[in-house]
């Protein structure tokens, strides 16, 4: 197993957003849903400590094809270790279907499933509001815009239309409880969605300066 410290290492270049303290929070929570649903600690914490190891550089450069580019650097990492072949496709497994916007390859496993919500529990509640702004800061987005009545019944922004940190939250946070497989990490995502929710209704009342 690789150890933390080393693990630290190859997210040194890594952006705010996709850090190894989210890596870390990744690992905590994928440990704890292991533990209650009886899943293989083994495999969830080398996916957890890599699944996100390629794409996360602050240029956004390989960040659609990072779960494919951080298996192929797992897969060189796990055999360095002397894992067996079958535990490594297990890993990879989990990090090949952890990322939301690809549905080509979902989660077919416990562990898999376990990686997937843990990854996505991180964008919501009070460290998904820190994120989704952090994000906004980083693409140079503003934090709110008005979505357009298009953005609003399609999901598609107009042309020139600007993809705030609002338009995130109505495009991906609110529905990703609905993405969720495990019951105990749908129940924490249903608690942290009202964190998220209370807070951008909260941020539009102030912005539209109703007082
Ligand atoms: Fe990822
Ligand atoms: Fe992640």
């Amino acid at each position: 197993m690789p150890t933390i410290e080393e693990a630290r290492e190859w997210y040194a270049d890594a952006d705010i957003v996709h850090d190894f303290d989210h890596v870390l929070r990744v690992l905590r929570t994928a440990e704890y849903l292991s533990e209650i649903e009886g899943a293989d600690l083994e495999i969830i914490q080398a996916a957890a400590l890599l699944h996100d190891v390629e794409g996360a550089t602050p240029d956004g450069v390989n960040r659609h094809d990072h779960h494919h580019s951080s298996a192929d650097f797992a897969a060189v990492a796990l055999k360095k270790e002397g894992w067996p072949e079958d535990r490594i496709s297990a890993v990879l497994h989990c990090i090949l279907a952890h990322r939301y916007r690809d549905n080509s390859n979902p989660p077919s496993t416990l562990e898999a499933k376990i990686l997937f919500d843990a990854d996505k529990l991180d964008v919501l509640g009070a460290i998904g509001i820190a994120r989704v702004i952090a994000y906004a800061a980083l693409a140079g987005t503003p934090f709110y815009a008005k979505p357009s009545e298009k953005f609003l019944l399609t999901g598609e922004e107009e042309s020139g239309e600007v993809h705030s940190a609002y338009h995130e939250h109505l495009f991906k946070l609110r529905k990703v409880p609905d993405r969720l497989f495990t019951t105990t990490a749908k129940s924490l995502a249903a608690e942290r969605l009202k964190i998220l929710e209370g807070f951008f209704q909260q941020l539009i009342k102030e912005w539209e300066g109703n007082i």
